[in-house]
């Protein structure tokens, strides 16, 4: 897992072995909400062949799909995909055989929105403090701890019917201020519980949520977390925190961390350039030894490259530009290897 290519050599098309999950080259397609799920939250036609689409050919070792909801409570949107329902894994194992076929492998990132809830479902929002991240949204109510039991126990739950659809891992949300973040960030935690106050009682959910999906899906199933990695507002997360979670994330089983930012969004304003969070991905990889994937502004496969050979990161994730045009990820691997 570390980076070690010799003159001439492209790391794009390295392969890369986290023990639990191998990846053929070091090219991501981040998870990017599509609202093409088809009627009540469920896999159908259209979220297919979005997928086939950008799956074709093979050439993103890791697809991640879209983040979807754990539990009724936690959906962001009325178009969300669902994983809250043990009838999700037949549709979603025709969406895991449909990158599988191309030869891609698929991670299903999993998500409660906490207090950021959007959609006109008749569930009150809840949240670390029953504090808004933006205005506008419902007001939520402050979490008991019953309902956190219950936001571990949904986590893993959807973690398990992940596995039995035939995906190849499951990652936590815990970025762009959904749930996880809410409860990460000190911005939105004020809770005097031990799920509230220092950075290890911030991480505590996470912490619990990643055993109880190792205790269900078994050692050997891969976890990934994507973390948003510093709020960059004044008094939230810096990375000073995020190396320090990052180390207990490690410990407890997190094969790699998936790195973003921004309380609010992924692109917050003072950043820009190509690979915008790579300070939060190298001071992560400096300090913890743990595979990061950087996404963020990343349009040319030269920059990913640099940004590669540059030791900033493992593994480069292109959401937008890939978004775009389809034929991306063809012409940056054809490209490594002509
Ligand atoms: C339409 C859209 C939907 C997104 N949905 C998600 C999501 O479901 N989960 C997530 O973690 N990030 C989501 N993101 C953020 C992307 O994963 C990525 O971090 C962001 O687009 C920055 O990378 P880029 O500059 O390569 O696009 C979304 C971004 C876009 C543009």
């Amino acid at each position: 897992m570390v980076n070690s290519g010799k003159k001439g050599e492209k790391f794009l098309i390295k392969p890369i072995d986290t023990d639990a999950l191998q990846l053929k080259n070091r090219l991501v397609m981040p998870p990017m909400a599509t609202a093409k799920s088809s009627e009540n939250n469920t896999v159908g036609k259209e979220l297919l062949e979005y997928y086939d689409e950008k799956s074709k050919g093979g050439y993103f070792s890791l697809i991640i799909v879209e983040h979807s909801y754990v539990s009724e409570e936690g959906r962001v949107k009325d178009s969300q995909l669902s994983v809250s329902r043990d009838n999700d894994i037949d549709g979603l194992s025709r969406l895991a055989e449909v990158i599988h076929n191309n030869g891609s492998k698929c991670v299903m990132q999993i998500n409660h929105a906490g207090g950021q809830v959007s959609c006109k479902n008749s569930v009150e929002p809840v949240s670390p403090s029953g504090i808004l991240v933006s205005p506008g949204e419902i007001e939520p109510r402050s979490m008991t701890e019953r309902d956190i039991q219950k936001v571990i126990n949904d986590f893993a739950k959807a973690a398990v019917r992940v596995k039995k659809a035939g995906f190849d891992g499951v990652e936590i949300h815990s970025a762009h201020g959904y749930l996880l973040n809410q409860f990460y960030s000190p911005l939105t935690n004020k809770r005097k519980d031990s799920y509230g106050g220092s950075i290890l009682n911030r991480i505590r959910i996470h912490l619990d949520i990643i055993k109880l999906i190792k205790e269900q899906t078994g050692d050997d199933f891969p976890i990934l977390l994507r973390l948003g990695a510093s709020d960059y507002m004044a008094g939230g997360t810096k990375i000073e925190d995020s190396i320090i979670a990052a180390a207990e994330f490690k410990k407890a089983g997190i094969c790699i961390l998936d790195i973003s930012g921004g309380l609010c969004r992924y692109n917050p304003k003072e950043l820009s350039g190509q690979g915008y969070f790579s300070p939060l991905t190298q001071a992560i990889k400096q300090a913890v030894n743990i595979p990061v994937i950087l996404t963020g502004g990343i349009t040319e496969p030269e920059a990913a490259e640099a940004l590669l050979s540059s030791k900033k990161a493992d593994l480069i994730g292109v959401g937008r530009a890939v978004y775009n045009d389809s034929d991306w990820a063809h012409r940056a691997i054809e490209a490594c290897l002509s």
